[in-house]
């Protein structure tokens, strides 16, 4: 009994049905990474009033905290006030980055924002963070 043998043309013809196949899954992966880039598909903070934050001691004074699971970020741009907006940047969706020198900065493409009020301060954020309620209890920071 002799080998199967494929003649030359329909190795080609199958050479091209796997690199087509391959050429979609890249446009899905390609979408997939546009629509979902935050992890969770949702830009909203993910937390509920009263749940614990960070401790205030955590939140350094012109900086802040990025907390990528509750897609939150902390700051505290003057001592003792403590202010909190979505971490999820305007631009695309992505998690901001960190917060120096009173701006939260998305690294990813150069987007910056106030660490007071959220405003865009520059880069291709279309629009400002939104703001999100927190209350300090003590020494802890809690979502209002
Ligand atoms: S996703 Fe933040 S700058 Fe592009």
């Amino acid at each position: 009994m002799t080998p199967p043998v494929a003649r030359l043309g329909e190795v080609r013809a199958n050479r091209r049905i796997v690199f087509s196949g391959l050429g979609a899954l890249g446009v899905a992966a390609a979408l997939a990474g546009c629509a979902g880039s935050d992890g969770g598909g949702s830009s909203k903070p993910s937390v509920a009033a009263g749940d614990e934050l960070a401790a205030t001691a955590d939140v350094p004074v012109g900086g802040g905290v990025v907390l990528a699971d509750q897609k939150i970020v902390l700051t505290q741009p003057v001592a003792g006030e403590f202010k909190a907006f979505t971490a999820v940047c305007t631009h695309q969706g992505l998690t901001v980055t960190s917060v120096k020198d009173g701006t939260i900065l998305c690294a990813h493409h150069g987007s910056s924002y106030s660490a007071e009020d959220g405003a865009v301060e520059g880069g291709p954020a279309p629009s400002a963070l939104a703001e999100v309620a927190v209350k300090v209890q003590g020494d802890k920071i809690l979502a209002a």
